[in-house]
C-alpha cells in the first residue's frame, strides 16, 4: 500500500530512535551543562520494547515503508540491539536496515549486527585531530576508538559511510583532511551542515558553515562531479571524485532544504511519531500499543497521521523561526 500526505509525499522511510541516551557528549547536540547527571533521560518502562518495535514497523512497511534507521541517542547502548535488527529484517517488503552510531561499540558488536541483517551503518566523526574530536565529543573516546569500529565493520561486509557535521568556528579546518582520509579509504564522506535542531545547542545562523563553502574548500584540492540521486527524495547531494568510485556528500538543511522530497516518518524512543524532524509534537504509540488497540486501529492511525501531514520546517525556516519554534533534541528524536 502506499499512502501519501497533504503534499502528495509518500511515506516510505521510517528513523527509529531505540535510546536516548549517549555516551558522547557532543557540544553541539547534548552539551554537558544540560545533559549532565540529573537529566531526566526515559526511565525503562518509557521505552518501546522490541516487541512492540517490531509490530510498529511491520504496520509502517505494510504502509509502504521500504527503509528503516535505527538512531538515538547511541543505538548500541540499547542492550541486545542484534536481537531487534533480527526481528525487523524478517519483515517482509522491507528492503533495507541502517543505522547510525558513534561507533564507540562497533568494534566489540560489528559482527553480531551484520549476523542479525543489518546492511548499512553511518558513523558519525566530526575530526581526525585527536584532541578536537574529544574536545567535540566531550566525553574522552579517541579518534582511534571509531576509525577501529569503522574498519571493524568493513571487515565484516557492512557497508559504511561517514558523517560529519561542520560548524563554525569548531572543526571547518578539517574538511580537507577529513576528505583527504576517506577518499583514500573509499569511504563516502558526507558533510551536514549544522541544524537548530531543539533548544539547547546554542544554534544561530551565524554557527552554519554551508554546503556552498565546504564545497568551495574542497574544489582547491579536488575535483568533483555530480552523482544524480538514487531515488527521489534522498537527504543528501552527491558528488563523486573524478576518476574514482568514491564519493562525497552535503546534507543541506539549512542552504538548500529538502522537505519538497521528504517522505520520513520518525518514532522517538518512547514511542512517539513525529513528521518532522523539527515538529514539536508527536503521537503517542507506546499508549496506543499498551491499551490493547488491533493492528487494523494501529494502522489507520498512522494513515491519519500521514494523510494529514504539512511540514517543511526547513524549507520555511527564518532567523526568526529557528530561534522560537519550541522543538524537541536530537538525542530524543534520533536525528
Ligand atoms: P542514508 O540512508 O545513508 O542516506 O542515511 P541518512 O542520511 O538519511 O541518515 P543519517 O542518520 O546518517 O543522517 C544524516 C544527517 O541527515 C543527520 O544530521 C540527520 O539529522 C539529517 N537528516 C536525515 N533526515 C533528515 C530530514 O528529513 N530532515 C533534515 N532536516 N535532516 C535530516
Ligand atoms: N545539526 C546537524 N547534525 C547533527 N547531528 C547531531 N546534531 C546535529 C545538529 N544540530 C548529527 C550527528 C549524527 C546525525 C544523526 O546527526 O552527528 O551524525
Ligand atoms: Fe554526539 Fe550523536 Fe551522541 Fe548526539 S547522539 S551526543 S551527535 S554521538
Ligand atoms: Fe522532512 Fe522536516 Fe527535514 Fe523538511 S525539515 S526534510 S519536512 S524532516
Amino acid at each position: 500500500m502506499r499512502i501519501t500526505d497533504k503534499f502528495g509525499r509518500p511515506l516510505q522511510d521510517l528513523r527509529i530512535s531505540v535510546t536516548d541516551r549517549c555516551n558522547f557528549r557532543c557540544t553541539y547536540c547534548m552539551p554537558k551543562e544540560i545533559f549532565g547527571k540529573d537529566y531526566p533521560f526515559l526511565p525503562k518502562s518509557q521505552l518501546l520494547s522490541f516487541e512492540e518495535i517490531e509490530r510498529l514497523a511491520t504496520s509502517f512497511v505494510k504502509l509502504g515503508v521500504k527503509k528503516i534507521r535505527l538512531t538515538g541517542g547511541e543505538p548500541l547502548l540499547r542492550r541486545g540491539l542484534p536481537e531487534l535488527i533480527s526481528k525487523l529484517s524478517a519483515i517482509e517488503g522491507l528492503e533495507d536496515i541502517g543505522l547510525t552510531t558513534n561507533a564507540t561499540l562497533l568494534e566489540k558488536l560489528a559482527g553480531e549486527l551484520k549476523g542479525a541483517g543489518l546492511k548499512r551503518i553511518n558513523v558519525s566523526l566530526d575530526a581526525l585531530d585527536n584532541k578536537l574530536f574529544q574536545s567535540i565529543n566531550d566525553s574522552g573516546i579517541s579518534t582511534e576508538r571509531v576509525l577501529r569500529g569503522i574498519d571493524k565493520a568493513q571487515e565484516v561486509g557492512l557497508h559504511v559511510k561517514v558523517n560529519m557535521v561542520v560548524k563554525k568556528g569548531m572543526n571547518e579546518h578539517e574538511i580537507v583532511p577529513m576528505a583527504k582520509f576517506f577518499k583514500e579509504k573509499g569511504i563516502t564522506l558526507r558533510f551536514i551542515e549544522f541544524m537548530d535542531v531543539g533548544k539547547t545547542n546554542g544554534w544561530d545562523f551565524s554557527k552554519v558553515v554551508t554546503k556552498k563553502q565546504i564545497f568551495d574548500q574542497l574544489s582547491s584540492h579536488f575535483k568533483l562531479e555530480q552523482v544524480d540521486p538514487d531515488y527521489i527524495g534522498e537527504v543528501a547531494k552527491r558528488y563523486r571524485y573524478v576518476g574514482s568510485n568514491t564519493e562525497v556528500g552535503f546534507i543541506t538543511s539549512v542552504s538548500e532544504s529538502f522537505c519538497s522530497t521528504c517522505t520520513r516518518a520518525r518514532i522517538a524512543a518512547d514511542g512517539k511519531l513525529y513528521t518532522c524532524l523539527f515538529a514539536a509534537k508527536g503521537f503517542d504509540f507506546k499508549d496506543f500499543l499498551r491499551t490493547g488497540k488491533s493492528d487494523e486501529e494501529l494502522e489507520k492511525q498512522i494513515i491519519t497521521i500521514w494523510n494529514q501531514r504539512t511540514d517543511r520546517y526547513s524549507a520555511e525556516r527564518t532567523e526568526e523561526s529557528a530561534k522560537n519554534k519550541d522543538r524537541i533534541e536530537m538525542s530524543y528524536i534520533g536525528g
